[in-house]
């Protein structure tokens, strides 16, 4: 909406709560919400056809603890879901330019596999989890449907995204530590280790801005943002919110993910991308949360998960 587009977007949650919580009710008008579902191809094909869609951003997905509890659900979602998304682009060469879909970092497999080095562009997918199979499976499939019908996209594999909106999946947890520590509550991040936390509205920006750039193929990004510890994040939010030291912790096992991961292909093809400090992110994110709690908006349920 910043760059004057605007968006359609199709969920099967008909709700609008999160975009409600970024934008003023004059620029929620202009978003046109279509309520469907992604493992149904109809649902898609007519979202496409009946809105004039020439750019899609799909984010449509179900997350690892998801995925590993229903894996038939899972790949309906996550695998069929994407292949509905090419499938229907395939049928509306006309309309349909290009796609940007979430893959995930989740294709990657733990930080030893690869000698605890930065993990370089190329390097093998050794997804640990159903989730990170499906999407490694979605990048396959982006790239035969542009081997047999020429469609561009770009996959993009962010590792943990923070910021306002990041309320489920298990690495929500910075962002819900940060909305704990907002409203003095106590909260806990179930997982240590390293970390690459990577500022939504950064995120937001490489997804818009592969689908403007004139990219040819079946890419695949892997983005970079603040590769911490916990600790780092927990010392960082220290210094935003001091209330932190006293409410916020984080046990468990590191995830089986590496975090330490090569951006160099992203950099190049756009030419720069931008990278919010930790400490910038966490500020703005407070920021927000400080003025939906003023407004008494500020929904907490979250927490509870
Ligand atoms: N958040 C992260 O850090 C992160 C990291 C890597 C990859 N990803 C991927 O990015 C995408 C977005 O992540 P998120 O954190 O916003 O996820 P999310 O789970 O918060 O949101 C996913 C959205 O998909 C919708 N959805 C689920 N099933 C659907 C269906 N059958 N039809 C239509 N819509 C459906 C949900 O209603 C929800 O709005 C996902 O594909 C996720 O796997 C996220």
């Amino acid at each position: 909406m910043d760059r004057g587009y605007r968006p359609h977007v199709f969920d099967v949650d008909a709700g609008s709560a999160r975009l409600a919580a970024l934008l003023t009710p004059e620029q929620l008008s202009i978003v046109q919400f279509i309520q469907g579902d992604i493992t149904q191809f109809q649902d898609v094909e007519s979202a496409v056809g009946e809105h004039g869609i020439t750019h899609v951003l799909h984010l449509a997905g179900i997350q690892v603890p998801g995925c590993a509890a229903d894996p038939l659900r899972g790949a309906r979602v996550n695998v069929v879901g994407t292949l509905n998304v090419f499938e229907a682009a395939r049928r509306r060469r006309d309309l349909v330019q290009n796609i940007v879909y979430a893959s995930s970092a989740a294709v990657f497999g733990p930080e030893d596999a690869y000698g605890g080095a930065t993990v370089p562009e190329g390097a093998p997918l050794l997804p640990g989890t159903h989730y990170g199979v499906f999407k490694q499976c979605n990048e396959g499939n982006a790239r035969i449907y542009f081997l047999n019908n020429g469609i561009t996209s770009a996959g993009i594999r962010p590792w943990a995204v923070y910021g306002v909106g990041r309320d489920q999946g298990i690495t929500s947890g910075p962002t819900k530590a940060i909305k704990a520590a907002v409203v003095g509550r106590p909260y806990t991040i179930r997982f240590t280790g390293s970390v690459d936390l990577q500022y939504v509205r950064d995120t937001s920006r490489i997804f818009v801005r592969c689908a403007e750039a004139a990219l040819t193929g079946a890419k695949v990004y892997t983005p970079r943002g603040s590769v911490v510890r916990v600790p780092e994040f927990l010392a960082t939010l220290e210094q935003v919110l001091p209330q932190a030291r006293t409410l916020i912790n984080a046990e468990g096992k590191p995830l089986p993910i590496a975090a330490d991961l090569d951006d160099s292909a992203l950099q190049r093809d756009l030419g720069g991308v931008q990278r919010t400090p930790l400490e910038e992110g966490i500020r703005e994110t407070t920021a927000i949360f400080e003025r939906l709690r003023g407004a008494g908006t500020l929904d907490t349920q979250d927490l509870n998960t």
